[in-house]
């Protein structure tokens, strides 16, 4: 038995979710208990076999809604305490940073008011009180802004930009029956475990630096949202994306996700070469984060070097126009340059 997922844009009422769960009916014949919820924007449903997300997309898509996302997973009862655990994903802005940004805001407003009201020499008065109200702006604008970034990545949220990304990334990772996959800088294990939902019958390896910039990522917090999701075709362990520790060619698949514009480095396409150096022959890759000129150099001629190592398929995929997200978000949360690099060793 297999549980189905979809992500769907549109449902407004009771009436969508009504049409939306006939779609699937007709498309799945024997699909049981179908449910649809406009709050969340999904659709669940339970089949004996996996069924075809192309299929679905195209019933969905002719009747106006947008399917987003497609996702099946084996479905088994758990026991009541693997019920009781749920996913926790995390969020790519920490939340600890939006709170510290917040905090600093209110102390700078409340320092610069008792500056403000305190007796002190007028001429320091009307330098520090101008400078002490301009410091408090900047750091409430950076505080919205962090909020607004949370906001649009939490996976609890409306937007869900971050579930969309892991998904959209994940459907390029096609693993062979047995296969193994590898995900570099895995955070809170959400890119891991979606490509081992993917390829149920395939492994993979999330492995990250686990360091104090992301405090709240750590193996334990993947290992309970591996679990939490039903998938044990996962594992995880610590190490550095710049010298991975893994043979040439282990992998039959490798991704990675926004994650080598966090290494301080002048040389990001040897990162990707490191990760690449993984991978087996024939293997895909699918590697996407904000590869802008500036932080990885001259892509395009990257690619033609792939091409001219023998790799095929090569093709960088800008994900800012509309696949992962709009021209305009990706301005105003900093992601301009986001690109996916997928191909073939
Ligand atoms: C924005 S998070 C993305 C996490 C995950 N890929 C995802 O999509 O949810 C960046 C991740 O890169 C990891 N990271 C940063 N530098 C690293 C390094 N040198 N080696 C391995 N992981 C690293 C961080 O620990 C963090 O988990």
């Amino acid at each position: 038995m297999f549980k189905t997922t979809l992500n769907i844009e549109g449902m407004m009422c009771g009436m969508c979710e009504a049409h939306i769960s006939d779609v699937i009916r007709k498309t799945v014949p024997d699909a049981k208990k179908v449910y649809a919820s406009h709050s969340k924007g999904i659709a669940t449903f339970l089949s004996e076999a996996i069924p075809s997300e192309e299929e679905l997309k195209n019933a969905i898509a002719k009747t106006g809604y947008s399917c987003l996302s497609v996702e099946s997973v084996p479905h088994e009862k758990h026991g009541k305490m693997e019920e009781m655990m749920k996913t926790d994903y995390k969020n790519w802005m920490p939340k600890g940073m939006v709170m510290g940004s917040a905090c600093g805001a209110a102390l700078l407003l409340i320092g610069s008011i008792v500056v403000a009201l305190i007796p002190i020499a007028e001429p320091v008065k009307k330098v520090l009180v101008p400078i002490l109200f301009v410091v408090t702006a900047i750091f409430l604008v950076v505080t919205i802004w962090m909020y607004l970034m949370y906001r649009a990545f939490s996976y609890n949220g409306k937007r869900k930009m971050s579930k969309q990304i892991i998904e959209g990334v994940a459907s390029y990772v096609k693993l062979p029956d047995g296969g193994k996959g590898l995900d570099v800088g895995c955070g809170s294990g959400a890119l891991t475990i979606a490509c081992a939902k993917r390829n149920p019958k395939a492994s993979f390896t999330g492995i990250d630096r686990w360091g104090k910039e992301y405090a709240s990522f750590s193996k334990a917090l993947c290992e309970n949202n591996s679990k939490a999701e039903g998938v044990s075709n996962t594992s995880f362990l610590q190490g550095d994306a710049v010298k991975l520790p893994f043979d040439d060619e282990t992998f039959d698949a490798v991704t990675s996700n926004y994650v080598y514009h966090n290494i301080p480095s002048s040389d990001r396409q040897a990162i990707l070469l490191e990760t690449l150096r993984t991978l087996k022959k024939g293997g895909t890759f699918a590697i996407h984060d904000i590869m802008s000129k500036m932080k990885y150099g001259d892509m395009q001629e990257f690619a033609k070097k792939l091409k001219d190592m023998g790799y095929t398929e090569v093709k960088l995929v800008d994900t800012t126009n509309g696949i992962f997200m709009s021209r305009w978000e990706s301005a105003w949360m900093g992601l301009s340059g986001s690109t996916i690099l997928v191909g073939r060793k």
